[in-house]
């Protein structure tokens, strides 16, 4: 019905693509999504890579509830609560050893901002307000987030250019992506050249000034579920010790069983200093994120002023705490890091034929994180051209085949590259997994066609 400013009713949302049509989501369970229609989409990249113990859990509808009838929402300056004490428990339980302490806030980029910030305390409660370290390097090929803070860490280049007067001048190094190698090398015989980045580029700033080094253990959204080669952390993490910088893993996309371990960093059994986490966390079911803490840094700053200067008025609110509680406890009882492990391998497995294809350059990941990227050119590896939107239009078609993926580009050079993320719930099944990969390649088959390098049938 138009309103009578001549605006139809229910029409006032601000989307972030204002042109781009949305389904209407009227219904979710276990890996599906259904809409309005009646249609049904496999919630292939669990919204992005959030849902990770899948939609409509009864369970966790009812801790949250029981919880908004005790108390819904106290400030963090003020209180403490059960569901919160017991969370940060659960939280370090499931951390690298000696990361204890856990510092609430509600998302990932809330997330990262806080370790930003506890760096820079960090060294003020130990050396004293006149120490230098202040400087944060990451990496070229890196998603940390939105927030002003978190994109200045952000090295992807499609969601800085816009708003780079704005940034932070952070230093960022090139990130371990071998199919498409900064230095146009081969592992192994690279020497792991990006790893000696780090180093350079801390000398070249000065380690005085440098407080810490900020990375993905897999690279998410920024270029599609990239592995590191094995020596990368262990080697990033001695640099760090040699230059006392502190490490932060941001596990925002990659903790809670994402790739097969409750944190990615123990693939390689790296201990950082810091952790950022969000999205498996509460699995969607309410906004969540966490800075998790070595108890080393914390003490420091316990003996010192005993304050940290950041917050947000949500940050340890006892309703999302709950949930955490109750997602976590699914996540454990239900092994659903074991599960993560096992369907990728499955999905890995199944989707490997897909390399096949002459528009598919590379499928990597681990676990249930698996990044499919797309080229012109296989030989060369040349990109589809940035106004393609080839990794936009793959997520169309699979969608008409009832898949949900997560596109993404401007990996390759900063406008072109285009991958699809591809990351179901963690609790997905063997038979569920076939069908995703069925999707994918009856999704993928109708893209080339459209682009001619395969006959219709
Ligand atoms: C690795 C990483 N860090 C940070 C963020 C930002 O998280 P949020 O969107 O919850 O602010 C994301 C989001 O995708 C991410 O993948």
């Amino acid at each position: 019905m138009p309103s009578e400013s001549g605006r139809k009713s229910g029409d006032h949302v601000f989307h972030r693509d204002v042109r781009k049509h949305m389904p209407l989501i009227v219904r979710a369970e276990g890996i599906y999504l259904y809409d309005d229609t009646g249609k049904r989409y496999i919630d292939g990249c669990s919204g992005s890579q959030v849902v990770n113990i899948g939609h409509g859990v009864e369970e966790i509808v009812r801790a949250i509830e029981a919880q908004a009838r005790t108390v819904a929402f106290t400030h963090g300056s003020r209180f403490t609560t059960r569901p919160l004490i017991r969370l940060a428990e659960m939280v370090s339980e499931l951390s690298p050893p000696g990361l204890e302490r856990v510092y609430f806030v509600s998302g990932g980029s809330e997330a990262v901002e806080a370790t930003i910030k506890f760096t820079r305390t960090y060294f003020i409660e130990r050396d004293g307000p006149g120490t230098n370290k202040h400087n944060l390097i990451a990496r070229w090929h890196g998603f940390h987030g939105n927030t002003l803070g978190a994109l200045s860490a952000t090295g992807h280049m499609p969601r800085r250019r816009k708003y780079a007067p704005m940034l932070v001048a952070f230093p960022h190094v090139p990130a371990c992506y071998c199919y498409r190698c900064h230095y146009g090398k081969t592992h192994p015989s690279c020497g792991v050249a990006c790893a000696e980045a780090l180093e350079e580029m801390i000398l070249a700033q000065g380690a005085d000034t440098v407080a810490a080094f900020i990375a993905e253990p897999l690279v998410g959204a920024a270029s599609g579920a990239v592995p590191p080669v094995d020596e990368y952390w262990p080697r990033v993490r001695e640099i760090c010790s040699k230059y006392d910088v502190l490490l932060i893993a941001d596990e925002v996309m990659t903790g809670f069983g994402r790739t097969g371990a409750d944190f990615a960093v123990n693939h390689w059994g790296v201990v950082p200093d810091i952790i950022a986490c969000a999205k498996g966390m509460s699995a969607g079911y309410s906004p969540l994120g966490a800075m998790v803490v070595r108890e080393e840094l914390y003490d420091v700053l316990r003996r010192g002023s005993g304050r940290f200067t950041h917050g947000h008025t949500y940050g340890g609110n006892p309703l999302s705490a709950a949930t955490g509680v109750a997602v976590l406890e699914y996540y454990r009882r239900h092994r659903l890091c074991d599960n993560s492990r096992l369907m990728g391998e499955l999905m890995f497995k199944l989707a490997a034929p897909l390399a096949d294809s002459p528009i598919v350059g590379d499928i990597r990941g681990r676990g249930l994180f698996m990044g499919v990227e797309l080229v012109e050119e296989k030989a060369t590896r040349r990109p589809f051209p940035a106004e393609l939107a080839i990794g936009e239009k793959l997520t169309q078609k699979c969608m008409a085949h009832g898949l949900v993926v997560y596109p993404g580009s401007g990996h390759a050079d900063g406008k072109a590259g285009d991958h699809v993320l591809i990351g179901p719930p963690l609790t997905v099944t063997a038979d569920e997994v076939a069908e995703l990969v069925r999707c994918l390649a009856a999704g993928l088959a109708d893209l080339e066609v459209e682009l001619g390098v395969r006959a219709a049938n």
